[in-house]
């Protein structure tokens, strides 16, 4: 195999995804491999990773037992089609995540990322309130600052002014719940005690549209992309009893939260509500292959299987749904969590975590602090007409001492491997202390 050297390669013929291409190109930061809490440079510097790559790899990098199944894997079946036929691993690995997710929810449907999951949980919930009668149900309700990707049905429903404003038209009729983050900086510590009447947004909505044309409402548990809006306590609880009222399914959109990320396997156990669909992806495979999936109330996909004439039951699927390579990564990846008992590590670590990110707490440029599990948002105050370039500086700032941090808009989010050790956090804190009083 040949490979190009930093100075033959371009940097420019690959149109990278949400990044500032042009500045990207006169300043290239490349990663070339990874081992458990570390990414290494190509130079041979080591990254500590404060991110899990980009919330998805809870178990740490290059897990042998991962590699090994998707290896093992390649030289059996490297691809086998799902469209009226089946391979062991895609069954297999479907039983093995229906004993994870919350009672009731059997029925798996897999995409290959988290933005297909949305669209499939979109595209099911609409196909079963046809499937019952409730044709007039095609509303579909999301929140704003939500991100659920960047498929239509995912931008349809999300409220990041930034991801949606450049592709309009999007599905016509849907509409936003208010998002749940106080006006006030809170510095909470887990969830806020104030705000779950919020939740009432949605029999608001419900009595401007009517309920008979509401279809879903989708929400991420602990909104991640945004910047770390943690539900204040009883929202989702309330969230949940509304919509059941209503005849209106819950969609929790677990892309980043399942899977350890709160301490239990899904955000739906953490907060003891269960929602009639879970979207995932990321975690699912430790993301060695790309994945998605959504784990599906069982009497909905009956409903659908048996409204169905002779035939194809629901006109949706991808070439790849259930792919070998990704089924064998997620079978090792949920051995790994076992095994390892990384739900319980994550949530054992949370609370040391939560006090190292709150020491933050009074330096400068930080205007607000959220956290639950092992997710932090730390909120910058922005400078004065140039939003999100503080952050930016800083997330630059902290790649160059040895710390990959994410940032949205002028807010640091970090996520790091369920595998992350107390002297793994107090690097991760000090670095961005540092990076926070060099940078103006
Ligand atoms: C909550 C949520 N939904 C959907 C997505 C989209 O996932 P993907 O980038 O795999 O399409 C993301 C990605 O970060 C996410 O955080």
């Amino acid at each position: 195999m040949t490979q190009a050297s930093p100075t033959q390669r371009s940097h420019s013929a690959f149109w990278m995804p949400f990044t500032h291409n042009r500045h990207f190109r006169s300043e290239p930061r490349i990663l070339a491999s990874a081992l458990g809490m570390h990414y290494k440079t190509e130079s041979g510097r080591e990254i500590l990773d404060g991110t899990a790559g980009l919330w998805c790899v809870n178990a740490g990098h290059g897990r042998h037992e991962i590699v090994n199944a998707i290896q093992r894997q390649a030289a059996i079946l490297g691809f086998g089609p799902t469209f009226q036929l089946g391979h062991p691993l895609a069954f297999a690995f479907a039983d093995r995540l229906v004993e994870m997710m919350p009672t009731g929810l059997d029925r798996i449907f897999f995409t290959n990322s988290g933005s297909e999951a949305v669209d499939s949980a979109l595209k099911i919930a609409l196909a079963y309130q046809r499937a019952i009668g409730q044709g007039t149900r095609t509303r579909l309700i999301g929140r704003e600052r939500g991100y659920h990707g960047t498929g239509f049905g995912g931008l349809s429903v999300g409220g990041i002014a930034t991801v949606r404003r450049d592709f309009s038209p999007h599905i016509p009729g849907t509409d936003h719940l208010r998002h749940t983050l106080a006006g006030e900086p809170l510095f909470a510590v887990g969830q806020p005690a104030d705000g779950a009447e919020l939740a009432d947004d949605l029999e608001r909505l419900v009595a401007l549209h009517g309920a008979e044309t509401i279809a879903a409402v989708i929400v991420e548990p602990v909104a991640g992309s945004t910047g770390v809006i943690v539900p204040p306590v009883g929202y989702l609880e309330r969230l949940r009893e509304i919509a059941t009222r209503h005849g209106i399914l819950l969609i929790f959109d677990e892309v980043i939260t399942a899977f350890g990320r709160l301490g239990a396997a899904t955000a739906a156990h953490h907060f003891g509500v269960t929602p009639d669909l879970i979207t995932m992806a990321k975690g699912l495979t430790n993301a060695a292959v790309p994945m998605g999936a959504v784990a599906v109330r069982t009497d909905i996909q009956e409903a659908i299987l048996n409204a169905a004439g002779f035939g194809i039951e629901l006109h949706h699927g991808y070439t790849y749904s259930g792919h070998p390579l990704a089924a064998a990564a997620g079978l090792a990846t949920l051995d790994v969590y076992q095994k390892d008992g990384l739900f319980e590590r994550a949530a054992g670590i949370s609370p040391y975590f939560s006090a190292k990110v709150h020491s933050l707490r009074g330096a400068r440029h930080v205007r607000d602090i959220r956290n639950l599990g092992l997710v932090a948002g730390i909120e910058l105050d922005p400078r004065e007409g140039e939003p999100a370039r503080r952050a930016l500086e800083i997330f630059h700032r902290c790649f160059d001492s040895g710390l990959l941090i994410r940032v949205t808009g002028d807010i640091i989010a970090l996520s790091p491997p369920l595998i992350a050790e107390e002297g793994h956090i107090n690097a991760m804190i000090d670095t961005i202390r540092a990076a926070l009083e060099a940078v103006d």
